[in-house]
């Protein structure tokens, strides 16, 4: 099978190309290296072609999609770097975004996978768990506006796709939300500040291997891809403490949630269960360690988030 992978040397889009690479499909993977690195794939494979360039470059993206006629598009690449930085959230995630869409459309892409934020229910949703039903409210950040555009493009199109909406992956080669940072500030011997808020952690290697489901024909239209259950941020704080091997408990401050903060995003599973099985979700210490093994080689790059953070405080 012949695989197209935009961001493909980010957190979600390299894991998912190892195993493709694995398996023995062809990948042709687009990235400009904004939030990726070139090593998170191999230097030398017979089946990997890297192209350094943007999905925003649209006769780029035709030439490509043109010339190598893939079967599926697994479409990981986003911006979302800067909150302030419209313009690169909109030419990545929105122009981007539509210009593989109507590519796939024009070169007949059999599939389009996609990966959506649950920002797009907005910061403060309806119900808890929030299900596939509940409307879309990206209005809080760039990255959410321009993300939605594009899911909205996806869905305009008639292609057969999947969308993956998510609330935190994370695992080696995570660079955004707390967990690179929490490893930054403990490694440094900084504070930490967490607030009371629950939130929804799976491992990327699980995501992987049910993209690896999407690619071969499982599921059409959103799914969420969550565990069904939250835990506290400062569960997950706790995690890195103890993947570091730090003794002394360095007691975090603890700050109640702020107006905007949601006290928990929980995404409601059950039609991903429904359609792609059940699922092993890897537990949390065993992927905050391989998370932490992945920093301690690699650094953490950059400890991004997708919201603005507010008084200087990370959830
Ligand atoms: N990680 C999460 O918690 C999370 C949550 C919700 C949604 N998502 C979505 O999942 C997808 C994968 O996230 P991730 O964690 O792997 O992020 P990531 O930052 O690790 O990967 C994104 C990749 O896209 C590349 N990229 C950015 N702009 C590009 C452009 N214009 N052209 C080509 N490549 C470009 C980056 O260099 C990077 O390699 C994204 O679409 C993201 O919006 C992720």
């Amino acid at each position: 099978m012949k695989v197209f992978i935009t961001g493909g040397c980010g957190q979600v889009g390299s894991h998912v190309a190892e195993l493709l690479l694995d398996r023995g499909d062809e990948i042709m993977v687009i990235d400009n290296f904004d939030t990726g690195r070139r090593e998170h794939l191999p230097d030398q494979h017979d089946k990997l072609t890297i192209v350094e360039g943007s999905i925003s470059d649209k006769p780029l993206i035709d030439q490509l999609i043109g010339d190598f006629r893939p079967d599926v598009l697994i479409h990981t690449a986003a911006s979302y770097k800067d909150p302030d930085n419209w313009y690169d959230d909109n030419l990545t995630n929105c122009v981007g975004g539509a210009n593989l869409v109507q590519a796939a459309k024009e070169f007949g892409v059999g599939r389009f996978i996609y990966f959506q934020t649950a920002l797009c229910y907005g910061t403060n949703p309806t119900e808890s768990p929030v299900t596939l039903n509940h409307p879309k409210n990206p209005g809080n950040s760039s990255y959410s506006i321009s993300k939605t555009a594009a899911e909205d493009y996806l869905e305009l199109s008639g292609i057969d796709f999947v969308t993956f909406r998510l609330a935190n992956v994370v695992g080696p080669r995570n660079v955004s939300g707390p967990l690179p940072i929490f490893y930054s500030r403990l490694k440094a011997g900084k504070k930490c500040f967490v607030t009371e808020a629950r939130r929804d952690f799976v491992f990327v290697g699980d995501l992987a291997a049910n993209v690896i489901k999407a690619t071969d024909g499982t599921g059409h239209g959103a799914y969420h891809f969550s565990s069904g259950t939250d835990i506290a941020i400062i569960e997950l704080y706790d995690a890195v403490v103890r993947a570091l091997g730090i003794n002394d408990y360095p007691e975090p401050d603890v700050h109640p949630l702020g107006e905007d903060d949601a006290a928990s995003i929980l995404l409601d599973p059950s039609r991903t269960f429904a359609d792609f099985g059940n699922i092993e979700f890897t537990p949390l210490d065993t992927f905050v360690r391989l998370a932490v093994d992945y920093y301690n080689e690699h650094g953490t790059l950059g400890e991004y988030t997708h919201l603005k953070l507010k008084d200087g405080k990370e959830t």
